[in-house]
């Protein structure tokens, strides 16, 4: 099965981008432990990050018709600042009904306040928050499991 690694707006800029919060490791580090992930549970991984949230929806689109033919483990989103405004993504999920993993780097919940509520929650079957990007192998290592 596969394993959809889906990231959002300014992800791509993760090492260089308020390191306080998010941490030193790149996006490309972060493929890496994805990776090295997968590779021990024996899934595929797709991996990717866009800024674009049409882009997203489509992407939940193509991991849905996998899902479709039961080739699809999970998908796991950080969908960053659209996380909090995206009702298109909302609905590409609900609409595909790819398990999804919600997944933040830091803890959103002990910032600022329009970051505490998720469009994307509600149709989440696992939300991860607030261990920095080991929280990614985390969510793999769980997601090998369903
Ligand atoms: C984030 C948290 C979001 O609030 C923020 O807009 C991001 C990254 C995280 O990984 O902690 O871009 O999803």
């Amino acid at each position: 099965k596969t394993v959809y690694v889906l990231n959002g707006p300014n992800l791509n800029l993760l090492g260089m981008r308020e390191p306080a919060i998010y941490g030193s490791a790149t996006l490309d580090d972060v493929k890496k432990l994805c990776e090295a992930a997968c590779q021990r549970h024996g899934l595929a991984l797709v991996f990717r990050q866009t800024n674009h949230e049409g882009e997203l929806v489509d992407w939940v689109h193509e991991a849905g018709r996998l899902q479709a033919k039961g080739e699809l483990a999970a998908v796991i989103m950080n969908a960053g600042a659209y996380t909090h405004t995206s009702v298109a993504i909302l609905d590409a999920i609900k609409g595909t009904a790819v398990p999804l993993v919600e997944l933040h780097i830091s803890n959103v919940h002990a910032r600022e306040s329009f970051r505490h509520h998720s469009y994307l929650s509600a149709a989440a079957r696992a939300v991860m928050c607030g261990f920095g990007v080991a929280g990614y192998g985390l969510a793999i290592d769980a997601v090998a499991e369903w």
